[in-house]
């Protein structure tokens, strides 16, 4: 049996889209573990750029059998139009091709409104979350009165519908956001619930019977192990588990699935985040126009889902040293190599500085660890290493040979400092634009 595990290795808009892509070239499954519409993930074939918010990335394949699981939470509506707008791309979408976990929860319109009304409260500490309901979901689903997919085949959803917006006019009006009528969500959901029954399955079932045959199932994480609800900089996380162990739960396999797993954290060549929350290693002014780019590019950084502009700043060590440990990151997959060309030297926080000392192991080696995970980096200073910058444009690169020699120094030490091998280097959003290391 086959587990591949895809997970971001930071905050999120990794590049985890196009390296599932790679992946599923040999995969048979494709299957998503967390989170919702929140996600973006960008895959890049031809003159064709697809954005999955719900749908796993493997679906392109042909062949690739995608599965949501129980770990999700959906927006029926979304995923409607993203099976749509995935069709009228020439992809198949069919119950053969796209399985929906029956145990998954459900996003309604009062999810959504609930998210917008709570973040504003929040005020100047808002988490800036995505709006799309993720956070009132999952605390419906941990309050034990969530919708769950399963919920669309019983006679009386619609009154399940009406309830649950009932319920959460309650927080709305206490929060003077705007009620929401019942009738029309009802109505609605309905309608897509009609059209989603076909879908609907015991994907864990599925996904065990298929690694049992000896089948390759890709699970595709969402958002990055900086935003997990338990290790990430909480409270600026979003509500799942986003690291590979949620995999497990979020696509309901047991423990036998992850011997001999591989986990692929995928990590961008420099740091980004969404929203708000800790960034030690943030730059501002002209040094982030840089990083960030202007806009002109699809893959500058602007947000996959809400294009907001990204907060951008030097690839932390200390934090990925983190997500490898939280993960058990086996291989790395470096992204955007090729968005760091042309800068005279980069800089690389290999460690951070805290009442004037270094958190480094005693013999100056490798770092050690925070004492209390990444929720409060406001002591900590980052120390940086100045690395040679490279010319060279490395977009055409194919071969680790044919990367300069300053490119390949920075990878190196990027992989000394996390300790794994660095296996593919995307140098391009394009699917052939990677770089497969010795
Ligand atoms: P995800 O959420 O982790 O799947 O990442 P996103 O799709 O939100 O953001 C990554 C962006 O970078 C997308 O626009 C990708 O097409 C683009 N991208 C991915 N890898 C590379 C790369 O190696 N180089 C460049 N220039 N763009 C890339
Ligand atoms: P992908 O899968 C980057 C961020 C939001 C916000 C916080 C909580 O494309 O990498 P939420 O709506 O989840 O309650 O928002 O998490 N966030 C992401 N940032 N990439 C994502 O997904 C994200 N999904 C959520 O910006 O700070
Ligand atoms: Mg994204």
């Amino acid at each position: 049996m086959t587990l591949q595990i895809i997970v971001g290795a930071q905050w999120g808009d990794e590049g985890k889209g196009r390296i599932v892509d790679w992946f599923a070239a040999q995969a048979d499954f494709s299957a998503r573990y967390n989170g919702g519409d929140n996600a973006g993930h960008t895959v890049t074939v031809g003159s064709q750029i697809f954005k999955l918010h719900l749908i796993p990335s493997g679906i392109i394949h042909p062949k690739v059998i995608a599965v949501m699981g129980n770990g999700m939470v959906v927006n029926p509506c979304t995923l409607i139009d993203e099976m749509e707008i995935l069709r009228q791309a020439g992809i198949s979408i069919s119950p053969e091709r796209l399985r929906l976990s029956y145990a998954a929860h459900l996003i309604t319109p009062a999810h959504q409104a609930l998210d917008r009304a709570l973040d504003a409260r929040r005020g100047r500490g808002n988490i800036g979350t995505t709006g799309r309901g993720i956070g009132p979901a999952y605390t419906d689903k941990a309050s034990r009165r969530g919708l769950r997919l399963a919920d669309m085949l019983a006679p009386d959803f619609c009154e399940r519908i009406v309830d649950h917006v009932v319920e959460a006019n309650r927080t709305l009006s206490m929060l003077a956001a705007p009620e929401l009528d019942p009738r029309p969500v009802c109505e609605q959901y309905r309608e897509v619930a009609g059209r989603l029954k076909p879908y609907l399955a015991d994907t864990a079932f599925e996904l065990h019977t298929a690694l049992g045959m000896g089948k390759t199932v890709l699970a595709e994480g969402a958002q990055g192990t900086l935003l997990d609800i338990d290790f990430g900089t909480y409270p600026f996380v979003t509500s799942s588990s986003t690291t590979a162990p949620g995999a497990l739960t979020g696509l309901g396999l047991g423990l036998d699935a992850a011997r001999g797993a591989r986990v692929i954290g995928v990590v961008k060549a420099f740091q980004t985040r969404v929203g708000s929350g800790p960034f030690p290693t943030e730059v501002f002014e002209d040094l982030a126009m840089r990083l960030r780019g202007t806009g002109e590019h699809p893959w500058d950084e602007y947000g996959t889902t809400t294009g907001r502009p990204r907060r951008v700043g030097w690839l932390d060590g200390v934090l990925l040293k983190y997500a490898i440990r939280i993960n058990g990151i086996s291989d790395l997959a470096v992204t955007k190599l090729d968005v760091l060309s042309g800068w005279e030297s980069l800089r690389l926080c290999t460690a951070y500085r805290h009442a004037g000392k270094d958190l480094r192991e005693p013999r100056g080696g490798a770092f050690t660890d925070l004492p209390f995970g990444p929720a409060d980096l406001s002591p900590y200073e980052p120390v940086y290493e100045e690395l040679p910058g490279w010319r060279e444009d490395v977009s055409a690169v194919r071969k680790w040979a044919d990367l300069p020699p300053a490119a390949k120094t920075y990878l190196e030490r990027l992989e000394g400092l996390a300790g794994v091998p660095v296996r593919l280097v995307s140098v391009g959003p394009e699917r052939e634009q990677v770089v497969s290391c010795p």
